[in-house]
């Protein structure tokens, strides 16, 4: 489970029940509702709604609300199929993508908050400024000092580049780094598990030349060793990824090079 925290130096005021839709499946979404700008404390909204006119997906609900009873309601979402990584959001206590969480797998009514220990934009909408910064931080494109033999790719043999499987097919949800404890306590120092998994994807690279810079850049109290290996990360991940797993693995590259 994760925790959701509210914006500093608020509380929740009464949200807004609003009418159900008549129907034989109706099921509750209880949604978080904040914006920043009114100055007003967060709420709570209930929206009802049949399954029998909906999709099989959260964010077939998030959609209807928004199309049908409340226009007002925001959130991200842009692909529908796991793959842009937009609609991360905390479902019942439980981070994931809204378009790949069936409703069938959740249980009464449903609380939806943003991803937890993050600002909020509004709404559903997590602030990402500071952790694309942190990505930025980790330089993720490949960087070479010896030229591309001419005209040619830099090729990659089937080995080295299995090595990049359970790495590339992150999607920067940051389902991961909101579930992590560590994170929330430290985002301001510690990367998280999100940015260091891309940060292996390129040690990882065999195709790299920069394997040391990027060490020494990780090698820092906070920026890596605040992983505890409470493995919340690998739990979470939407696409079976594990960043507890990738984070070992620079810190045995950083150790290796020690010995
Ligand atoms: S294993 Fe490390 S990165 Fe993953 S949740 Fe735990 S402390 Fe965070
Ligand atoms: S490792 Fe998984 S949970 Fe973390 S950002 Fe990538 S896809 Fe999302
Ligand atoms: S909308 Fe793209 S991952 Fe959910």
């Amino acid at each position: 489970m994760a925790e959701f925290r509210l914006p500093k130096n608020s509380r929740i005021r009464k949200g807004r029940a609003h009418p159900p839709e008549s129907g034989q499946r109706l099921k509750a979404f209880k949604v978080y509702r904040y914006d920043p700008d009114s100055g007003a404390n967060p709420r709570f909204d209930t929206y009802t709604i049949d399954l029998d006119k909906c999709g099989p997906m959260v964010l077939d609900a998030l959609i209807k609300i928004k199309n049908e009873i409340d226009p007002t309601l925001t959130f991200r979402r842009s692909c529908r199929e796991g793959i842009c990584g937009s609609c991360s959001m905390n479902m019942d206590g439980r981070n994931g993508l809204a378009c790949t969480t069936p409703i069938a797998d959740t249980k009464g009514e449903v609380q939806i908050t943003p991803l937890p220990h993050m600002e909020v934009v509004k709404d559903l909408v997590p602030d990402l400024t500071h952790a694309y910064a942190q990505y930025a931080l980790i330089q993720p494109w490949l960087k070479a000092a010896t030229p591309a033999p001419s005209g040619r790719e830099r090729l990659q043999s089937p080995a080295d580049r299995a090595k990049l499987d359970g790495l590339y097919e992150c999607i920067l949800c940051f389902c991961c780094s909101t579930s992590c404890p560590s994170y929330w306590w430290n985002q301001d120092r510690f990367l998280g598990p999100a940015v260091l998994l891309q940060a292996y994807r390129f040690l990882a690279d065999s195709r790299d030349e920069m394997t040391g810079e990027r060490l020494d850049q990780l090698e820092d109290p906070y920026r890596l060793y605040r992983c505890h290996t409470i493995m919340n990360c690998a739990n979470v991940c939407p696409k079976g990824l594990n960043p507890a797993k990738a984070i070992a693995e620079t810190k045995k590259l950083i150790a290796e090079r020690a010995a």
